[in-house]
């Protein structure tokens, strides 16, 4: 069984990354949907918070499960066995960092695989960032998240 890890943020997931995994469910037999719990990072959504929201999110999408981690990429993708790690590209941008990450994460440990996935053009622009800011002033955003996603947006936002 192949097993492929798609790590990120997710803070929180949107519609782009959920293309991608949809497309790496389709490329492996099973795909952890990774989200770092990193303690320097002020996340809006805690990394419980990101997994649920993750959860839902991929109900419906065969061989994909949501997990968290700490520490370094390569040594939690050794951890469930895999070799494989899945990143998205929005765009030229996105590639210079990500081919530093991959060959970073390539000289640590060898066996690991990068796998590049381009994003769909209509979600280019759509980061989990810009959300956050049309969360803040309460934009619509039923184009860029589930429905769960906008509804725990909107949640934290007026508690702020
Ligand atoms: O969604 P993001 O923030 O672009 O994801 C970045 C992530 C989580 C994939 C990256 O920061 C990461 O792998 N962090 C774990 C620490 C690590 O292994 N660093 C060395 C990689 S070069």
């Amino acid at each position: 069984m192949r097993l492929a890890i798609y790590p990120g943020s997710f803070d929180p997931i949107t519609y782009g990354h959920l293309d991608i995994v949809k497309r790496a469910a389709k490329l492996f037999d099973g795909v952890i949907v990774a989200v770092l719990n990193n303690a320097d990072k002020a996340p809006v959504f805690p990394a419980d918070e990101r997994i649920e929201l993750i959860e839902t999110a991929v109900s419906g999408i065969g061989g994909v499960t949501a997990d968290s981690f700490e520490g370094l990429l390569v040594d939690y993708v050794k951890s469930k066995g895999a070799d494989v790690v899945i990143r998205g590209l929005r765009g030229s941008s996105d590639f210079e960092s990500e081919l530093r990450m991959a060959q970073m994460n390539r000289q640590l440990d060898e066996d690991i695989i990068t796998v590049f996935l381009p994003s769909d053009a209509g979600n280019s622009f759509v980061s989990s960032s810009l959300i956050k800011q049309i969360a803040a002033y309460g934009g619509d955003l039923s184009e860029f998240v589930p429905a769960p996603v906008a509804s725990a947006l909107r949640n934290k936002f007026k508690q702020r």
